[in-house]
């Protein structure tokens, strides 16, 4: 039975079994034990007296211990239940003298070395179950509201995004010159974005998502950018850059909600160390809400929805503008927005999440829909407080002869692209679908400050330890 099943208190005055890691063993007498199941741990109380000397000595920080005993009401402070030891089994001894992670506070950089074991912190096992809560939460809400998944494959000959920041898939030796062909016959690489897959699926299942690791060899070494992370991606059928603006908003909302919901302590527990975390830094750039806080209100308002053109406006009068205080000044209608502008946009002016819609079509990729305008298109991105962009989505263009000049003009190899014309001469209908970064919403909801310590075993450059 794990320690949170145990919690319950169903078991009292009961003998339970109990297996764990070690956290902490003090005055020779109580283990605080914890099995990775929730964030409290069993206070496991030892008769020291009757337990022999070479057992209590094994009795260390990180240890693999099974311990049988009565799960009582406990008379001490901090813990409504305990067991009181009858047998106890050390199944893993850990040296005192070598095991890294101490009872004490650790720098998140110092465990980024020790990626193996730190997941038996209390901060990095919170954020690893409010990830997986957050993974179910995804596939909960698009079952439930008649979406397909489906796989889209990892290695494959295309560019989705057309920024050539693509990793290599290859069986020949790049160290020897040969005139052997490749596996595949032809240059592949592991998958920026599932999307145009996704896209064909769409137009046949109506709507479908996708969820996996995809890959980008982007050289920037940011808190907010891996090598291989993981992406969801809806498409439907027959929907319009309105119907996606509204898709991502309830999306969003919808999967935070539910975290609200199911992991109250690990969130209570990140709520504390984000409140601690922000108040160390300068009053002007700490966050005005607590993250339980922020939380409930992105659910209950609603997201501000600008053009990129009126967001133009904005960033064009504003203060740092005017007094060049961006690193990249703000000086004409078409320029690609910085990190330092969406910021600006969420956390000062609007002060909430945000989409910006019908972007330049030169700063987008091919395959969005060309307003009437013949210079934006159907394009949005969801910007959040602390993360910047969470999501980026558009309105696919279904017309043929647009998609190919796009694609002529933009160097896209149209030869590889055959299948994605194609839906564009059988069936085309409008539809439309987003990206969201999974990482940048585990970061947003755990309120913590880098992408490497929201996923397991970070891939960034220069690094792909583990
Ligand atoms: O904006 P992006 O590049 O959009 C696409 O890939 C589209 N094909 C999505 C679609 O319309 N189906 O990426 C989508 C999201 C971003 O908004 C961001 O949250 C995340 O993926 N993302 C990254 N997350 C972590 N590390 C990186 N290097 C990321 N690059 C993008
Ligand atoms: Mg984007």
């Amino acid at each position: 039975m794990d320690i949170r099943q145990l919690f319950l208190g169903k078991l009292k005055n009961q003998k339970v079994t109990v297996r764990g890691w070690v956290r902490t063993f003090r005055a020779n007498r109580f283990i605080a034990l914890n099995d990775g199941s929730c964030l409290a741990n069993l206070q496991c109380v030892v008769d020291f007296e009757q337990t022999p000397q070479e057992v209590l000595e094994e009795i260390n920080t990180g240890a693999a211990l099974e311990v049988v005993g009565l799960l009582v009401e406990s008379q001490g402070k901090g813990q409504q239940f305990e067991v009181q030891v009858e047998s106890l089994a050390v199944l893993g001894a850990s040296n005192p003298d070598e095991y890294p992670i101490q009872p004490k506070k650790h720098s998140l950089e110092f465990l980024r070395e020790k990626a193996h074991l730190r997941v038996r912190t209390n901060t990095f096992a919170a954020v690893m179950r409010v990830r997986a809560a957050l993974s179910f939460a995804v596939h909960q809400y698009f079952t439930n509201n008649g979406f397909y998944q489906v796989h889209t494959p990892i290695i494959t000959g295309s560019d989705a995004e057309g920024a050539g920041e693509m990793f290599r898939v290859t069986t020949l030796d790049p160290t020897v010159s040969s005139e052997e062909t490749d596996f595949f016959g032809k240059e592949t690489n592991l998958t920026v974005s599932g999307q145009l897959e996704a896209e064909t699926y769409a137009m046949g299942l109506g709507k479908v998502y996708t969820f996996g690791p995809t890959f980008r060899a982007e050289n920037s070494n940011t808190s907010r950018h891996l090598a291989e992370f993981w992406m969801i991606e809806p498409e439907v059928a027959f929907n319009d850059l309105d119907d996606n603006m509204d898709l991502a908003e309830d999306f969003i909302k919808s999967v935070l909600a539910n975290i609200l919901e199911n992991c109250n302590e690990d969130l209570t527990f990140l709520d504390e160390r984000f409140s601690s975390e922000e108040a160390k830094k300068p009053q002007a750039e700490r966050s005005p809400m607590g993250l339980l806080e922020r939380l409930k209100f992105v659910i209950q308002n609603e997201f501000m929805r600008v053009s990129y053109t009126d967001a133009i406006e904005i960033l064009r009068n504003s203060k740092p503008n005017k007094k060049k205080k961006f690193k990249y000044p703000i000086e004409a209608w078409g320029v690609d927005l910085q990190s330092e502008h969406e910021r600006y946009l969420v956390e000062k002016h609007f002060t909430s999440p945000v989409i910006l819609f019908d972007y330049p079509a030169d700063i987008k990729a091919f395959y969005m829909r060309m307003n009437d305008d013949g210079k934006t298109v159907r394009a949005m991105d969801v910007l959040f407080p602390g993360v910047g962009e969470m999501v980026g989505g558009s309105q696919r263009e279904e017309r043929l002869d647009k998609l190919v000049a796009r694609m002529q003009a933009m160097d896209i190899d149209e030869k590889e692209l055959w299948w994605y014309t194609d839906l564009r001469r059988f069936g085309t209908a409008v539809h439309s679908g987003f990206g969201l970064g999974f990482e940048r919403l585990v970061l947003y909801a755990t309120g913590m400050s880098n992408i490497r310590d929201v996923i397991p075993y970070p891939r960034t450059p220069l690094s792909a330890s583990f």
